[in-house]
């Protein structure tokens, strides 16, 4: 009787063994380079994802001091790690570092994946800007070819938010920000931007207190600034006034999920749209950059949300 015990325990073992050695072979690490990197929900996204669609990968935070970013890029390299994110403060300073930058992450100016090719050259991508208007046209009733988008903000989630925008059709594009000259200059980049791809769009700026005063049309309101995201989930960058049925307004906050911005929009009739949607694309499209598979989208979100609710 023991024997037996025995003898199944052994092909058990073998078997178990077998399996480790396939998956071994196919395992790959990737990860975040971040500081700090303890808040991040990006492991917890994408291990979820590798486990859904049964690839036996590993996600793992890296907490990268910035003095020490290049030798971090050259572990990269070393180690054969397939690919990372790229996030607050890395994403201008590893550029440099890099063999290849993606056209729109060059206009962008800021890098948020990192994907080693089957040669082992390291090539940057700025998957935030597409994942926006990925989420945006997934989870919403925009037509973006009859979209005329007022943008709050000209920083660098602004200008992503904005190429993808316009590379994806959207006719029209209003910047309005606390410091109007940085409105102008965003207005001047994406303008040229979309002369030099033939894509024939109007960009425009407008002042701050022009766009309290209404004197403005826009059936998009796009919110890419940290105003109203916690702490300060009193502060909303419009007025409630401005907002009414006939739009959507979208914010690229996630926490809170419903901003004051977004709570005064329902009110007022406003499709509304929050943030996290953002942050499951870019890391739906990251994650098809890094494996060649479709991303779980649904999956990703679900552990996201799962996290967030339990207080992040
Ligand atoms: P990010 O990469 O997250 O966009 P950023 O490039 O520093 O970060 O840009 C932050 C944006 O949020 C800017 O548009 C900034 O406005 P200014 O250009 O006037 O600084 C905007 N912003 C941040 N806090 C703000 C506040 N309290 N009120 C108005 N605008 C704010």
């Amino acid at each position: 009787m023991e024997e037996v015990v025995v003898r199944k325990q052994d092909t058990e073992l073998e078997e178990v063994d077998g399996e480790e050695n396939v998956m071994m072979n196919n395992q790959r690490l990737f990860g975040v380079f971040a500081y700090p990197v303890k808040h991040s929900l990006s492991p917890l996204m994408h291990n979820a994802a590798f486990r859904a669609v049964k690839l036996e990968h590993h996600y793992q935070g890296f907490e990268i001091h910035p003095d020490l970013l290049e030798n971090a890029v050259a572990a990269l390299r070393t180690l054969h790690i397939g690919g990372v994110n790229v996030t607050i403060p890395h994403k201008q300073a590893i550029m440099p570092l890099l063999d290849e930058i993606d056209l729109e992450a060059q206009m962008i100016g800021a890098v948020n994946t990192v994907v080693r090719d089957e040669q082992g050259r390291l090539k940057g991508y700025n998957t935030d800007g597409a994942g926006y208007v990925q989420s945006l046209l997934a989870e919403t009733s925009v037509q973006l070819s009859s979209a005329k988008v007022l943008l709050v903000g000209a920083g660098g989630a602004a200008k992503g938010i904005a190429v993808y925008l316009l590379k994806m059709g959207c006719p029209e594009i209003m910047i309005t920000n606390r410091t109007t000259s940085r409105a102008e200059e965003l207005a001047g980049q994406l303008q040229q931007y979309s002369r030099e791809q033939s894509l024939d769009a109007q960009v425009s700026w407008l002042d701050w207190p022009e766009v309290q005063e209404g004197s403005w049309s826009a059936n998009v309101i796009i919110q890419t600034t940290s105003i109203g995201m916690w702490p300060h989930v009193e502060e909303s960058p419009l007025p409630k006034h401005l907002l009414h049925k006939d739009m959507i307004v979208s914010d690229i906050v996630y926490n809170p999920l419903e901003t004051k911005l977004l709570q005064e929009a329902k009110q007022q009739g406003a499709e509304i749209h929050h943030g996290l949607g953002m942050f499951i694309y870019q890391g739906a499209i990251a994650f098809k950059y890094f494996t060649g598979v479709e991303a779980p989208v649904e999956r990703m979100r679900e552990v996201v949300l799962e996290k967030l609710r339990e207080g992040g």
